[in-house]
């Protein structure tokens, strides 16, 4: 949800800044624009649409040279996605220039303080304040001014300024919205996330809640909103930028799809001894904390919801303690029961995602440990949690999640697996089984990855379906779920994943004559009843005229006469299906995208890290 860049060093601002955006364009792409600092004053340009309209702008208007600069690409919040909305947003002085991510809650009262003060505004923005607001107290020191601005500001936000007055400097600040530095040699950068600067160096400093960050070309200094010295945590960035490439891909969601196996592998990487005994280091809860846990709370939105929704199959199976499942925007408003004896649970790709944030923060505030299942290292979420237990997807780009979904059922399986362990609720054989069965998993994706061509001919064949239903029966019903919320992102059609017994009390009044229907099937050797039911279903809908696609392990002929399509996945336990199960509904979501013509990596309206409530 909006990306931001800084940048103070010797390079062409403007370059280094338009890269960085292109990097973080996955974020918003509603607008663009960059402001850079040059001997004379401030250039700014900036334009609605995505990033290629502002490049064609800088085509068509060059800034001339300058080695600090700030840029945007917009997910758009307050008003409309123009050129007036645009970022940066300048004072009246046209001397600062101000960049945001987040939304400043009591802008509304701080607009009708200018507009009584005569400043004249100019677009329908929360950001444009602060421009004003920082031109009002600047003396000389942006960061001064960038603290006193701060404190006057509710909301979330991360701002970012320069002032043609200090121009050497540039200045950041963050509230409940993220912001990274990357520090260089002769050259510093800040960046919504560390993909705005990993071109140049993945030496980072996490920034914390309430911090002020000045950057010049030989330093940062950071600071508390009150001007207290701060100091940011330092890590290391364990990618470069060719693993934020589409290496050869069409979409980097397709990259994304293939670099499975190895995410899921490298997730497992180092946390399992000779034994089969897992380590989680990150943990960061006691045996005895462990121990003590009486309830398991699970919150997350999206496809990291679903993740949470196999966690509650997972946990449950193997430590017998109870998971409730929720999602992160509902969870506080109901006044959840939380007690120190309750692990919260909260699963983000991102770690910045606002509604899974404001949870935890609900769930520590009533004394509850909090365990961060989360893929990208420096962010919120895992900062203000208890313990983490990291994915190793690496960066995904595409705004569909993909690797990141797989990599958090990986990680949910370790958590329930090294509870389990603690509690002693499974012997140590057991244990191992399950981690060696999770081992085979990289194999087993592969070997979907290889034999899903025929989901191509699928999709193509569905570009004029005006919906889709998928169904599933126990984890597979996460799986429907996850299938038709890719659909719905990417190829934007109605699709609707339900619990396949559910079907008879409602939804089956949706089926007529050719509506594709996917059914995933639970593994024979599993729970024969599930299976047996769910092959009875799919007759069901098949009777009353659906177009059924049915996903089966390989060795399952029981469903071929009732398949219009049979989609094989290998033979794996089956708490561990949604593994293989999900992988082809990611490649039909992104093949029909495709076919209709729709821009599969950056959907309409959606960013990736989703940053406002
Ligand atoms: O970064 P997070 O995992 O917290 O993001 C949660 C959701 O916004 C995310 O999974 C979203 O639903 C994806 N676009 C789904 O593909």
């Amino acid at each position: 949800m909006c990306g931001i860049v800084g940048y103070v060093g010797e390079q062409s601002a403007v370059d280094v800044v338009v890269e960085g955006l292109r990097r973080l364009e996955y974020r918003g792409y509603d607008s663009a624009g960059v402001a850079v600092v040059t001997a004379e004053a401030l250039s700014v340009r900036r334009k609605a649409g995505k990033l290629a309209n502002l490049e064609k702008l800088l085509a068509e208007q060059p800034i001339s040279n300058g080695t600090v600069g700030v840029g945007h690409t917009r997910w758009a919040t307050h008003g409309p996605p123009t050129d007036k909305n645009a970022h940066p947003h300048l004072d009246v002085t046209d001397r600062i220039a101000v960049v945001h991510n987040g939304i400043i809650e009591n802008f509304a009262s701080l607009r009708r303080e200018l507009e009584v003060d005569g400043v004249p505004l100019t677009s329908d923005t929360d950001t444009e304040v602060v421009a004003h607001l920082l031109g009002q107290v600047f003396d000389g020191n942006l960061a001064d001014a960038m603290r006193q601005v701060c404190r006057r500001l509710e909301g979330a936000f991360t701002l970012v300024a320069v002032h043609a007055d200090e121009p050497e400097v540039v200045v950041g600040a963050r509230r409940n919205s993220p912001l990274v530095v990357g520090l260089g040699e002769g050259e510093n950068f800040l960046g919504s996330d560390v993909s705005a600067f990993i071109a140049h160096t993945r030496h980072a400093v996490e920034l914390g809640q309430d911090q002020v960050v000045q950057i010049r070309r030989d330093g940062v200094e950071i600071t508390t909103f009150d001007g207290a010295p701060a100091s940011g945590r330092e890590f290391e960035v364990d990618w470069d930028a060719s693993a934020a490439e589409k290496g050869g891909y069409d979409f980097f969601m397709m990259k994304e799809i293939y670099e499975q196996p190895k995410a899921v592998a490298d997730t497992l990487l180092g946390r399992v001894d000779d034994n089969g005994m897992l380590h989680l280091d990150e943990m960061r809860l006691s045996d005895e904390d462990i121990r003590d846990i009486d309830k398991v709370v699970v919150v997350a939105c999206g496809s990291a919801f679903h993740a949470g929704l196999i966690a509650k199959y997972a946990i449950e199976h193997w430590t017998r303690l109870p998971v409730e499942v929720e999602v992160a925007s509902e969870f506080r408003y109901r006044d959840p029961i939380l007690t120190r004896q309750t692990l919260v649970i909260a699963i983000s790709q991102s770690g910045e995602t606002m509604d899974t944030l404001m949870a935890i923060r609900h769930a520590r505030d009533q004394g509850s440990r909090v365990l961060a299942i989360c893929n990208v290292n420096g962010s919120t979420i895992p900062r203000e949690s208890d313990a983490v237990v990291y994915t190793y997807a690496g960066p995904e780009v595409a705004v569909a999640s993909t690797k990141a979904f797989l990599t958090q059922i990986v990680a949910v399986h370790l958590v329930a697996l090294y509870l389990a362990q603690i509690r002693g609720t499974k012997w140590a054989d057991e244990i191992a089984l399950h981690v060696s069965e999770l081992a085979d998993i990289p194999a087993a994706v592969d070997q979907v990855l290889e034999t899903v061509e025929p989901m191509r001919t699928l999709a193509r064949s569905m570009v004029t379906a005006k919906a889709v239903l998928f169904l599933g029966r126990h984890v597979g019903y996460p799986v429907a779920l996850e299938g038709a919320l890719k659909l719905k992102e990417l190829a934007y059609m109605h699709a609707e994943g339900f619990p396949a017994g559910e079907l008879k009390h409602g939804p089956i009044a949706l089926i007529e004559d050719g509506l594709p229907v996917v059914v995933i099937v639970p593994p024979r050797s599993g729970r024969p009843v599930l299976h047996d039911k769910i092959v009875s279903n799919i007759q069901e809908i098949r009777a009353r005229g659906a177009r059924t696609i049915v996903i089966a392990e390989e060795n399952d002929d029981s469903v071929a006469p009732y398949a219009d399509t049979l989609v094989r996945v290998p033979v794996v336990p089956t708490l561990l299906q949604p593994l293989v199960a999900t992988v082809p509904l990611q490649v039909l979501a992104c093949e029909l995208a495709h076919a209709k013509g729709f821009d599969v990596d950056q959907p309409r309206n959606l960013a990736k890290s989703v940053t406002v409530e």
